[in-house]
């Protein structure tokens, strides 16, 4: 009896060794793909003294691609010095603090060489080897050819140097460890080929706009959704999705009722995204940044370029749900708020003013089924960027020290159901629940 339950608990003993054993084996395996996806297509890093110095040409072409891809936007501290770092990136998972582009030797680039700027650029690495967190777009970046890398390093050696040591980023565990980054990069980035393969039976404007849409202009980064992990999925591309913070959504640019330009004049989305309004829509909130730091320098053919690309990009409009009216009560009082706080710049109908105040009768961003946005302008007001084009932008003043949470939901649901195909109600709820 003893002697068979020993045998019976020695076997089992066995089966666990087994089991933990095959399970190393395994975790072994898996760190090993982990690792070996993590430094694909990885060329040897080079000595400087290999390239050519810069000329001016490629210092002012750097300049213009640092534009396209707004790196001082992300690269600069509020107030701070261009391109100094330290600027606060959000993520679900925690903050990010942008590094010191500038040349400085010790706390900036200036002893990187354009190999080490091209694999941070295309690989995601950093200069000591550090696997980089996707909150810098390199996931997009990567496209960026190799010439273009070299013109923007150009250009960030050209700036003056400043002294400013990186701030440590704040990011929950695991998040913050280089083996869950390792395992995030394995399961959603993928290195760009190095030579970007034309797409066949699309000219060459086309071939441009794609270019910068997918890659320096980093769109997707804000206009993708992700997944619980901060991923973004192929089948998901362009779909939209909330903005780390929780306060606006990116609409989807793969639905026309949503920021989707498929059935625009290509002229009109071009001047959208240099002028940052055009009748019957206007940029706010984090868009709106996006036009001021980047998209108002892009030279008219790349805005066009740009238009062609997204006038392609597939439509997939999500059905509508049927909008529910909102209550007698909730209408009117609505109509009251809207005709004592916003006729006036926004007109009895909804029609607005051209190129001072937008119409808000027809108007897309009021009727997106997803209410934050609308919200955020009504509580927050804002102003369209100052462009080239729109030079002295009209503000729009904030109204949520004037009109508590009930009265913000009525005047919202008012402009999202007044005029032609009605959105759904808000709540007093939703509006307290924004952050
Ligand atoms: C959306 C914000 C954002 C934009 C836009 C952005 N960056 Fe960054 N970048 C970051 C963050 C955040 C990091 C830090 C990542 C980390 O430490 O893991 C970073 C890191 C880097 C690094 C690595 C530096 C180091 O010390 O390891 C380089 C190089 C870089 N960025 C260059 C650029 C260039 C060039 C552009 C413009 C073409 C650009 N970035 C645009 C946010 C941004
Ligand atoms: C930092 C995040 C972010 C990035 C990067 C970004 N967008 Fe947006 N975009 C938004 C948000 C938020 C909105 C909704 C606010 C609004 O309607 O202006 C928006 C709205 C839009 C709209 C609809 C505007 C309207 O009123 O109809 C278009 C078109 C658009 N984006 C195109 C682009 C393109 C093209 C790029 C790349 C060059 C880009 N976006 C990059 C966040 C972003
Ligand atoms: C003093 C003039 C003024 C008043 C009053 C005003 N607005 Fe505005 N509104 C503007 C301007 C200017 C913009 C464009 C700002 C921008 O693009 O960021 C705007 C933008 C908006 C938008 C976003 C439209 C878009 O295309 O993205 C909404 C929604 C809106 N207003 C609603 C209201 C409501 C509701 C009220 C009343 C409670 C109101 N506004 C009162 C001037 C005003």
């Amino acid at each position: 009896m003893t002697t068979s339950r020993a045998e019976w608990r020695r076997s089992r003993a066995g089966r666990v060794v087994a089991v933990l054993a095959g399970l190393g084996v395994l975790g072994m395996v898996m760190g090993a793909w982990v690792a070996a996806l993590n430094v694909r297509g990885e060329a040897p890093l080079r000595p400087e003294a290999t390239r050519a110095p810069a000329t001016a040409a490629q210092v002012a072409q750097g300049a213009y691609l640092a534009r396209v891809g707004n790196c001082i936007g992300c690269h600069t501290a509020p107030g701070g010095p261009a391109l100094a770092g330290g600027r606060a990136v959000t993520t679900p998972f925690g903050t990010v603090y942008s590094p010191n582009l500038t040349p400085d030797p010790v706390t900036g680039l200036g002893a990187w060489t354009s190999d080490e700027f091209w694999r941070a650029l295309h690989h995601g690495r950093s200069r000591d080897g550090r696997l980089l967190y996707p909150a810098f777009p390199y996931p997009q970046f990567t496209q960026v050819t190799r010439e273009d890398a070299d013109a923007l390093l150009a250009y960030l050696r050209s700036v003056p140097p400043v002294v400013q040591p990186q701030r440590p980023h704040a990011l929950r565990f695991p998040y913050g460890t280089q083996a869950a980054l390792a395992v995030w990069r394995a399961l959603y980035f993928r290195p760009a080929d190095a030579l970007p393969r034309p797409v066949p039976g699309q000219d060459a404007t086309w071939q441009r706009g794609r270019y910068l849409v997918e890659g320096l202009g980093h769109c997707a980064a804000c206009h993708s959704p992700r997944d619980r992990l901060g991923g973004v999925r192929d089948e998901q591309a362009w779909l939209g999705g909330p903005m780390p913070a929780g306060d606006w959504v990116a609409p989807s640019l793969a639905d026309p009722q949503q920021a989707g330009v498929q059935r625009w004049p290509l002229e009109t989305t071009a001047r959208l995204l240099r002028d940052g309004t055009v009748p019957g829509a206007s940029v706010s909130g984090p868009m709106a940044e996006v036009v001021f730091a980047s998209t108002q320098h892009l030279t008219p053919d790349d805005a066009l370029a740009m238009a062609r690309y997204l006038a392609t990009l597939p439509e997939r409009p999500v059905a509508r749900a049927m909008a529910v009216q909102a209550p007698a009560a909730q209408r009117e009082l609505g109509q009251r708020l809207y005709t004592r706080h916003c006729t006036d710049c926004h007109g009895d109908q909804g029609e607005g003013r051209p190129g001072r105040f937008p119409a808000l009768a027809g108007n897309r961003a009021v009727t997106l089924a997803d209410p934050h946005n609308v919200l955020q302008m009504i509580r927050h007001g804002g102003f369209a960027p100052s462009t080239a084009g729109h030079p002295r932008p009209h503000g729009m003043p904030p109204f949520g020290h004037v009109l508590d949470a009930e009265a913000q939901a009525a005047v919202a649901t008012y402009i999202r159901q007044a005029w032609g195909a009605p959105a759904p109600a808000i709540s007093a709820l939703e509006v307290l629940r924004l952050p």
